[in-house]
């Protein structure tokens, strides 16, 4: 890799992450989008998921809280109804564009209940195409269940291998690559399993990424926050949450990673602001000094609300576009540890 592209990197992961503004995820599969659009009473056609995101690509001054969005393989190259393709608009507006590129989580061979994500064939080839499109920076997202003697050794081997490899594909094509290792919240498990599997997942992925060559300073982390299973008796409160998951990732990751960008995983909006809120509390109080920036990546935390508001209808856009908004700027707000359930009033 040669030194302007190590800088470019670099550059592109620090606006990503450390300018005091998140990502917005917005790379759901057609299978995935078309049932959140089922749920919500809307046609899962293709002009329906174009209609969805221009509508939040279109957001009146979301580049003010948003520094990079993730598109999906079928949004990256639509265009508004005018004509003008989304990489245009979302560049002119300073907001960086970026591509979910595996192809899904499957069946892992052997490991019953487990999944290993795929896509690393053609992917040198893609990625190019990719970057030709307009996009800087590039995801790719593994999934760990937490339950009966999961997670494997050979689902976490097999997941950080394959992170690591796309990561260095990327860096190779001038993408800096969103690092996605999920643990599901679904489940019975408490916190503390959380803890210990995000632990040694993380430990898998960053001896995987040192093995291939990543350069850390040019790559985004996207972890799941430390929380208990969704249907374990006892939830944890904010302060028990924040420390688990920085604690967590204290131990873990490298003081050079420029920024972690949080996934949101099936938490309610209010629940990943106050969250996100509590860590960069944390991170300004003596006891700890973190390394990077604490940042969020969230997909259904920041959109739901405009979903449901929309309901596919054009009317409905301008709310929509509040309500995306709204959600945008309380995450803003929990990166400074000024958010506040005062704000869901407003
Ligand atoms: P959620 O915030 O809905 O978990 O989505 C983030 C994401 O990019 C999943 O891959």
């Amino acid at each position: 890799m040669g030194q302007f592209r190590m800088t470019d990197l670099r550059n592109i992961a620090r606006r990503l992450v450390a300018g005091g503004k998140g990502l917005l995820a917005m790379d759901e599969s057609n299978a995935t989008c078309n049932k959140r659009f089922a749920a919500a009473g809307i046609p899962q056609t293709e002009d329906a998921r174009r209609a969805y995101r221009e509508l939040i690509i279109t957001a009146p001054g979301l580049s003010e809280t948003i520094s990079g969005t993730i598109l999906y393989d079928e949004t990256i190259r639509q265009t508004k109804k005018d004509g003008t393709p989304f990489v245009k608009i979302l560049v002119d507006s300073g907001i960086i564009p970026g591509v979910k590129v595996d192809v899904g989580a499957k069946d892992l061979a052997g490991h019953p209940g487990e999944k290993i994500t795929e896509g690393l064939d053609g992917l040198r080839e893609r990625l190019k195409g990719y970057f030709q499109m307009g996009a800087r920076f590039a995801k790719w997202r593994a999934v760990i269940a937490v339950g009966d003697g999961i997670p494997s050794r050979g689902c976490i081997e097999a997941n950080a291998q394959a992170l690591a490899r796309y990561a260095s594909l990327c860096q190779e094509t001038g993408l800096v690559p969103i690092v996605e290792p999920e643990v599901l919240m679904d489940g019975e498990h408490t916190q503390r399993q959380c803890r210990v599997v995000t632990e040694e997942v993380l430990h898998n992925v960053f001896d995987q990424l040192y093995a291939q060559r990543v350069m850390l300073e040019g790559m985004i982390l996207k972890p799941n926050m430390v929380l208990a299973g969704l249907t374990c008796h006892r939830q944890d409160n904010l302060d028990e949450v924040a420390e688990a998951t920085v604690e967590c990732l204290l131990r873990v990751v490298p003081a050079s990673v420029p920024g972690i960008a949080f996934l949101s995983g099936g938490q309610s909006g209010e629940l990943a602001s106050a969250r996100l809120n509590a860590m960069n509390l944390l991170a300004r109080s003596p006891k700890f000094r973190l390394p990077w920036a604490l940042a969020f990546s969230f997909a259904r935390a920041i959109q739901h609300p405009a979903l449901d508001v929309w309901h596919g209808q054009d009317a409905n856009v301008p709310a929509a576009q509040q309500a995306l908004l709204h959600r945008a700027k309380c995450n803003l707000a929990a990166l400074n540890g000024e958010y506040s359930a005062a704000m869901e009033k407003t």
